[in-house]
């Protein structure tokens, strides 16, 4: 990598001694990494000579961090010749973050955003995966309406069912262009995520319902059980079979998404908001996999039929929103430690590789030392961890006019990089291995927090937010350069 840049070495002592003596930023009072003026976009970088500044204390000379700093210059000051220059100074973020951390780093991509161009491009220059939005969600697998239509029949061990149809053609359908993208760039693979098997939320109420249809009784746990199989088992055997013209492309499945209440930590239940009726087509935080377990039952049996049909180069993770909540992550953490407790062979016990930190942050949430340490406590107990869904909510006082959105750019720059240089220390600790960071979208035009959103999150003030690396025209914003260094 070609680069002149400002070299800030700082240990990871004194990382480790900011975070815990301030309880907050990892690197925050490594000022010159926020104090960078940034009142130009980043394609106007130009670089300084070389400085390096140490800020080593003591003897002890552990890992360094090197952060190197761009210099900014106006816009307009810059030459064509520059500009050559300075897209050399940086490595694709895919490079750059394995570079760091070893890392895979990943966006959230639908089938629409999939299909424009400039979200490709930057698809296939920066990202070594992709997690499909909606797209591999019950709510797409299975049919949307009060009952289902499609049913046929399917064998789960000796036992004949009735099964809905799975349509598995939009999510096929943007499988097969990343397929075609690594075919023919064998260097430089993207893989997926699968995301998700077992959730509360988008998947149709009817499947919890004899006949499938939600107008009659709820089925028996007996009965759930085998849907419960029978979907995993078809989903898995799809997209990662031994025969499947994707074998090989997922890197991991989210198993279970969100079980875990934010009341108190406990699991969630199916009177967790009570405007929700029983009745409706499907729900977004009550659970009917509660209603029928009343247990974590259906937690364990998905990551035991997981276990049993995923191959073991697909990990299997657990994943959730508020994950540095005290509580809530208190519960995260009995969970995971059920669902370990159960690990055995495929087809006899549960198999988890890993927790899924979805990472819906803020500008100002959570502090550094929170991260790193409920990143420590997740792989304490299984590991690997993964951030699945970053992006940051704006701050209070933002009011979406362009001076405020100057300001709001410094401050999610600022977050990504406190939270960078804490997911790097948390890395480095023995118990945890980060293992990707994903972002919930590629631009901000198309993050689920530029509308009011029936799914929760969303954008409640009226005002379209700038949570991502790209601005609404595709364009690197300054909070990219945080992960391209
Ligand atoms: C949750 C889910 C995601 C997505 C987001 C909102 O975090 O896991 O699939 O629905 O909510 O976009």
């Amino acid at each position: 990598m070609k680069k002149r840049n400002i070299l800030l070495r700082v240990t990871t002592v004194f990382v480790a001694a900011t975070l815990f003596l301030n309880g907050c930023t990892a690197g925050g009072s490594t000022a010159p990494v926020n104090s960078v003026s940034t009142e130009n976009p980043p394609v106007s970088v130009s670089v300084s000579e070389e400085v390096v500044a140490s800020t080593e204390t003591g003897t002890s000379t552990p890992n360094e961090i090197i952060i190197s700093v761009p210099q900014w210059t106006k816009k307009e000051d810059v030459t064509d010749e520059q500009k050559e220059e300075q897209a050399d100074e940086y490595l694709p973020l895919r490079d750059a973050v394995d570079a760091k951390i070893g890392a895979l780093v990943g966006c959230c991509v639908n089938n629409t955003t999939i299909k424009n161009k400039n979200v490709w491009n930057i698809v296939t220059e920066d990202f070594s995966a992709v997690t499909f939005e909606n797209e591999l969600k019950p709510q797409s697998l299975l049919q949307w309406g009060s009952k289902c239509t499609e049913i046929t029949t399917a064998k789960i061990g000796k036992k004949t069912i009735d099964v809905p149809t799975i349509h598995f053609f939009t999510a096929d359908s943007m499988c097969n262009k990343i397929l075609k993208w690594n075919e023919e760039n064998p260097d430089r693979k993207i893989v997926i995520r699968g995301h998700v098997l077992v959730w509360h939320s988008q998947t149709p109420e009817w499947f919890f319902h004899e006949g499938y249809d939600k107008s009659n009784p709820y089925v028996d746990k007996k009965t759930m059980n085998l849907r419960l199989e029978w979907y995993i088992k078809t989903v898995l055997e799809h997209y990662c079979g031994e025969d499947s013209k994707y074998a090989g492309l997922f890197y991991a499945w989210d198993v279970v998404n969100e079980a875990v209440s934010d009341n108190g930590g406990k699991l969630r239940s199916d009177s967790e908001n009570s405007s929700e009726k029983a009745s409706a087509d499907y729900h977004n935080n009550n659970s009917t996999w509660w209603t029928i377990y009343q247990s974590n039952e259906y937690i364990i049996n998905a990551f035991k039929y997981a276990n049993k049909y995923a191959p073991e180069s697909v990990e299997l993770y657990y994943n959730d929103y508020n994950e540095c909540d005290s509580t809530k992550r208190q519960g995260i953490i009995e969970l995971l430690k059920a669902i370990k407790e159960e690990e055995g062979e495929p087809g006899k016990g549960t198999r988890i590789d890993g927790m899924g930190m979805q990472g819906h942050y803020s500008v100002s949430y959570p502090e550094s030392f929170a991260f790193s340490s409920t990143a420590q406590m997740y792989g304490k107990v299984v590991g690997k961890v993964m951030i699945t869904e970053l992006d940051l909510k704006a701050s209070s006082d933002y009011d979406g006019s362009a001076e405020s959105k100057e300001k709001e750019y410094e401050k999610i720059k600022k977050q990504y990089s406190r939270l960078y240089k804490s997911i790097q220390y948390a890395d480095s600790m023995d118990e945890v291995d980060i293992a990707g960071i994903t972002f919930w979208g590629v631009s901000d035009k198309d993050s689920w927090l530029q509308s009011t959103s029936s799914i929760g999150g969303g954008n409640s003030k009226g005002y379209k937010q700038c949570p991502l690396l790209f601005d609404e025209k595709y364009e690197k914003k300054p909070c990219y350069y945080v992960f391209a260094e």
